[in-house]
């Protein structure tokens, strides 16, 4: 097995490696003037079981075609199998026409990852199950439950917690880990005007006296975060964390989150964490290497993903 790392997150490909006991695969991924990527694999890979790491985070666009062009140099150097390891799967919100003319962003980078050379995919918590069949290569689509349900009881007691969701569309997600946890859910109504806007309509719930724990996928403006905080503590919530497994964190989300009435922010280390989280006195982060290092191990001995969540 070898681990390749592009660039968008190598204190997370270093921490997988560590707890995978091997060294990252000597590669340079560098740019030339007019910003064309250039990839260089250093050592023999001719055989081996080939693992890219790569989120498609910031800068998206540029992670992206790193990870196609590091897809295709293994695949030109006869790697025999290659998967393609996005702790954070950008593009994945755009998984459906919202309106006429539009296009499924999703399915069209799935297809560039296939087309490049991949053979599987494994992706940390997909923003809809569903985007699983837009690969047709195997996909394993991990969980940051286990991670969050582990903190989650060890700093809080269970009385008088809330889970909560803070759109009708991340339920699902919520309530498996509210069952988990023998607590019950509440549910922010959310309605968003324009992209980048959302709007805090009604809570389905009670949460008076309420210590709430919104949980969701993706946290990017903040700005749905910060209205369901506002309104659950409106609605006499005693505090609000939120446990959110990928801090996409764009513009101003940072000093939202600092200024906002949310007791505590925790994300994972899917996304390279910028010094404004590092620094923010309310975000704290989770690290998700042991959870794909031990996925990555698995699919190379072949024994069961599924079951690290039992
Ligand atoms: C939406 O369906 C997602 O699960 C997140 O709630 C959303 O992407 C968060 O975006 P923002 O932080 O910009 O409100």
């Amino acid at each position: 097995m070898k681990l390749v790392a592009g660039n968008s997150n190598h204190a997370l490909a270093g921490a997988i490696a560590a707890y995978l006991k091997v060294e990252l695969t000597d590669c340079s991924v560098r740019r030339f003037a007019d910003m064309e990527i250039f990839v260089e694999i250093n050592e023999n890979v001719r055989g081996e079981d080939i693992f890219i790491i790569q989120s498609t985070s910031f800068p998206a666009n540029d992670h992206m075609m790193e990870l196609l062009v590091l897809i295709d140099a293994v695949r030109r150097a006869s790697a025999r199998r290659i998967t393609a390891v996005l702790p954070y799967f950008g593009y994945a919100r755009q998984d459906r026409k919202p309106g006429p003319r539009t296009p499924i962003t999703a399915k069209l980078v799935a297809n560039m990852i296939t087309q490049a050379g991949a053979d599987r995919v494994l992706t940390l918590d997909l923003h809809a199950g569903q985007i699983q069949g837009f690969f047709d290569i195997p996909t394993d689509n991990l969980f940051a439950a286990p991670v969050m349900l582990r903190d989650i009881q060890e700093r809080f007691n269970g009385d008088n917690l809330m889970m909560v969701s803070p759109d009708v569309g991340g339920v699902v997600r919520a309530r498996a880990v509210a069952k988990r946890l023998s607590i019950p859910l509440a549910i922010v109504d959310k309605r968003r005007d324009r992209p980048g806007q959302s709007e805090v309509m009604n809570i389905i719930g009670e949460v008076k006296g309420k210590s709430c724990l919104l949980f969701d996928d993706i946290i990017d403006s903040g700005g749905t975060l910060c209205n369901a905080a506002d309104a659950l503590l409106t609605a006499g919530a005693t505090d609000v964390s939120a446990y959110i497994t990928h801090g996409v964190l764009s513009g101003g989300a940072v000093a939202r989150i600092t200024a906002s009435n949310l007791k505590e922010l925790v994300i994972t280390d899917s996304i390279q964490a910028t010094e404004a989280v590092r620094v923010a006195s309310n975000i704290r982060v989770l690290s998700i290497a042991p959870l794909i290092g031990e996925a990555i191990g698995r699919t190379a001995r072949e024994e069961s993903v599924s079951s690290l969540f039992d």
